[in-house]
């Protein structure tokens, strides 16, 4: 098992130590059209009678005074969570009567409720005018629910239980699919609001890694039902770095070629025949963000020769302990005046680049799309919200 990189997925799992900066970039920018999932007890309960909106009102207050009278909370709050390695999680043994499983479902049962108190313990640290507007308490009480949901669920000690638990966390994961396009549609309504960026910044850090990491974690215990010898719930058993790059490559190159008409070759060298046990999750996560950086300065660098670019060389680098991918462009590097800044949640070029008169012709002429901004920047919400920046990669 290897460290280095490897510790990017370990620190997810490991939730709140993490200090790497997953970013919402530019969903604070851009409006923000993804339906939001709100708890099942408001989404269907009508309010065209009296009644039906005395019980919503109810409802409402009762979550809302509640969150002052949530001692199990508190106490949940005050407990470490329990850490696993990649090695725990993937020599925690298989067991033709199924004991692997019930032990993580154990494990899973105790843990949630104390990674989901942490979270709701970081909510309740905002500011007071942050934390009453209505998107962001909306996911304040998802997490309580979720809370809930759990520590009232029975002790796990067969199959059947272990089923029903199963249920309970694929429910929950969906209930919680929109919680970054959430925060995001929150933390921008409250903009004006928002005094110290830094409070903001350590809480979305925070939150969005430990999110991330209780996903893993759910996620791997439902996987380690599913029978493929490749994998052990989410652990690739032999992850090929080269193969996953090259899937990412294509993605981003197609990105590339429909908004700018073509695309910079990439060349991979160094230990391209590298194989070792590793989650592809977080992988999936940063390899398009950088890719679609790289190819998008090479262009932007180039509008004038757009058939004649540089390519873009990925390098792997392996060794006992750590292994490193470096994507190098020649797009000119990041501006020093912007160094500082790339790191921000809200802060993205997006809309400058498509002010470029050049760039307007290409979009108009390739995507016929004017001045739209792209999808080269900031693809899909789970990227953005897990782009991470201080990962060992470079580029
Ligand atoms: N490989 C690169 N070459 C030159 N500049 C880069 C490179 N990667 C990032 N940048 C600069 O850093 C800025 C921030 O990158 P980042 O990926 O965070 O935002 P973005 O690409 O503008 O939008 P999004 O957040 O939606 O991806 C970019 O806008 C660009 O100016
Ligand atoms: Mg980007």
């Amino acid at each position: 098992m290897r460290p280095g990189l490897a510790c990017v997925a370990v620190e997810m799992l490991s939730s709140a130590t993490c200090r790497a900066r997953p970013r919402l970039g530019r969903l604070f920018l851009a409006p923000v059209t993804q339906t939001v999932t709100l708890p099942k007890s408001q989404r269907f309960r009508s309010t065209s009678s009296m009644q039906g909106f005395s019980e919503l009102a109810r409802e409402r207050s009762k979550s809302v005074t509640s969150f002052y009278n949530q001692s199990g909370i508190d106490v949940s709050a005050e407990k470490a969570s329990v850490r696993l390695t990649l090695a725990t999680l993937l020599y925690s043994g298989k067991s033709p009567e199924g004991h692997h499983i019930l032990s993580s479902a154990k494990y899973l049962h105790k843990e949630l409720p104390v990674r989901i108190a942490h979270r709701i313990k970081g909510f309740r640290s905002l500011p007071f005018i942050i934390g009453c507007n209505p998107t962001i308490l909306q996911v304040h009480e998802l997490y309580i629910r979720a809370y809930h949901m759990l520590s009232d669920f029975p002790q796990i000690n067969d199959q059947d239980v272990e089923a029903r638990f199963c249920k309970l966390v694929q429910q929950l994961l969906d209930d919680h699919k929109d919680v970054v396009t959430m925060l995001a549609q929150g933390f921008k309504e409250c903009r004006r609001h928002i005094q110290d960026e830094t409070i903001i910044r350590n809480f979305l850090d925070t939150t969005l890694c430990s999110r991330l990491g209780i996903r893993m974690l759910a996620t791997h215990h439902l996987a380690l039902h599913e029978e493929n010898p490749d994998f052990v719930g989410i652990i690739c058993r032999r992850l090929s770095p080269k193969k996953i790059i090259e899937k990412w490559v294509d993605f981003a190159r197609r990105l590339c070629e429909h908004q700018y008409g073509n695309s910079p070759r990439v060349r991979i060298n160094g230990h391209v025949a590298a194989r070792f046990p590793f989650i592809p999750l977080p992988l999936d996560y940063i390899l398009p963000e950088l890719l679609k950086n790289a190819m998008r300065a090479t262009m932007e660098s180039h509008l004038d020769t757009p058939y004649n670019v540089p390519d873009v060389v990925v390098t792997i680098a392996n060794n006992d302990i750590d292994f490193v991918i470096r994507i190098s462009d020649r797009g000119g590097g990041i501006p020093h005046n912007i160094v500082d800044k790339v790191m921000d949640y809200h802060f993205s070029t997006a809309e400058e680049s498509a002010q470029d008169p050049r760039m307007s012709n290409l979009f108009n002429n390739i995507t016929n799309s004017g001045n739209q901004s792209s999808p080269m920047h900031g693809i899909h919400l789970k990227n953005k919200a897990t782009n991470r920046k201080q990962s060992k990669m470079v580029s």
